[in-house]
């Protein structure tokens, strides 16, 4: 490769930087997405390949376990295979193996690690573990870091998802490089979390989920309540906002749940259009377009309403921990960080306060590989790695 001096800000002579060719492998299955990705650098994505289960799933309306981990076991060979071949990547040039080890369920963690584990341990390559908290942090660092914006640290950030909702300080800190591809840097920053909220009952996903089950709306709940909400107006049902002693930066989303729930024991004339969906999504429609004229204005008004008391909490509990850490960034990931709401909300709050705010894109939020590969990238160049005893651990803490 061609190599130019260019001048710095002072006019002197410099040597650009060879160009860091670290090729992380990352696989991701905790949930249920078989999911693989090559990542250059931390922070190119070569290539994201997501076998999502949902179509398995959705006639139970949540996540089987034993089903999840036979298909991870089907699709798991095949979707690497694929990510590899999309990134023009054979496998001995492979860098490193990163693989969810945890949070999640436990199956279908083993499918990852144990394949993951094998395949680092044919090719001679390091093999890391990755917490799939932090590859959600990383989906957001990978894109910021991409478009050359730095998020201010240590900085707030909420993890929002189907089995999540979580609140962090990410601490960045300076270590040593010790692998080859360090693109001539001596140091790294690799990242510490402090757990400072969480939720005490439903992740927000989850609510969505059993909100959208109640309604007969389908599974998952929150792409459809996301479409239909903007339909629907956000201040027809009242629900009073949700008071937390002890920890003010924990969550709960069950009462709401359960609003949802009185709400529609009280309202029988709601029941033959829920029948009536429940009819449409047996016979395998699913798509807001088909299900909207089955809903009518009470309903949609209660899914306005309802997404509107989730978003509103999430949204002030999040700035009040900004606020309270004098965070100058806040990142938002997870699949509910999808919402379109969420993120105007997230958008027009932190305008106001003076905060950044980041999101992953829509394809980030949801679970991925190419978030597992970019968080095992700065622990890959300071020189971490697992053995043959690494196992999947369903409870494994970020912090
Ligand atoms: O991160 P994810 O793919 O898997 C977990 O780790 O849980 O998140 C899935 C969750 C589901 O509960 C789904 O209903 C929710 O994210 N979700 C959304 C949206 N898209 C996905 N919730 C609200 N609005 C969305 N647009
Ligand atoms: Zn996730």
């Amino acid at each position: 490769m061609e190599s130019r001096a260019i001048l710095n800000a002072d006019g002197h002579a410099e040597q650009p930087a060879p160009p860091d060719d670290a090729r992380i492998l990352g696989i991701e299955s905790s949930c249920d997405e078989t999911a693989a990705a090559v990542v250059a650098g931390g922070q190119t994505i070569l290539s994201s390949v997501v076998a999502s289960q949902v179509d398995i799933h959705r006639k139970y309306g949540g996540v089987v376990p034993e089903l999840a981990s036979r298909e991870h076991l089907r699709q798991i060979v095949p979707v690497v295979r694929e990510a590899l071949g999309q990134a023009s990547v054979a496998l001995p040039d492979v860098s490193a193996v990163a693989v969810t080890r945890g949070p999640g369920l436990v199956g279908s963690l083993l499918v990852g690690v144990t394949y993951g584990k094998v395949l680092a341990m044919a090719l001679g390559k390091p093999l890391i573990p990755v917490n799939h908290l932090e590859g959600h942090v990383h989906a957001v660092l990978l894109e910021a870091h991409a478009a050359r914006r730095q998020p201010d640290l240590p900085a707030i950030c909420l993890i929002v998802s189907g089995g999540h909702t979580i609140l962090y300080r990410v601490i960045g800190e300076s270590t040593k490089v010790v692998a080859n591809h360090s693109n001539g840097r001596d140091s790294i920053q690799v990242f510490h979390y402090a757990r400072i909220g969480g939720t005490r009952d439903d992740a927000a996903g989850e609510a969505y989920d059993k909100v959208a089950k109640m309604l007969a709306l389908g599974y998952p709940g929150g792409p459809i309540i996301d479409q239909l909400a903007s339909f629907g107006d956000p201040r027809a049902v009242r629900f009073g906002e949700t008071k937390m002693r002890g920890n003010v930066h924990d969550f709960s989303f069950s009462g709401i749940k359960t609003a949802v729930f009185y709400h529609l024991r009280k309202h029988a004339e709601l029941h033959a259009e829920i029948a009536a969906r429940a009819e449409a999504l047996a016979r395998g429609e699913k798509k807001a377009d088909a299900l909207k004229p089955l809903c009518s204005k009470a309903t949609l008004d209660l899914v306005a309403s309802f997404q509107r008391a989730v978003v509103g909490d999430l949204v002030r509990r999040t700035m009040s921990a900004a606020e309270e850490y004098k965070s100058r960034s806040v990142l938002v990931s997870g699949g509910v960080a999808a919402n379109r709401e969420l993120r105007a909300s997230f958008e027009e709050v932190a305008k106001r306060e003076g905060v950044e705010v980041y999101f992953p894109s829509r394809a980030l939020s949801t679970d991925n590989a190419a978030m597992i590969a970019a968080a095992a990238y700065p622990r890959y160049l300071a020189g971490e790695a697992a053995d043959a005893t690494l196992n999947a651990e369903a409870n494994l803490p970020l912090a």
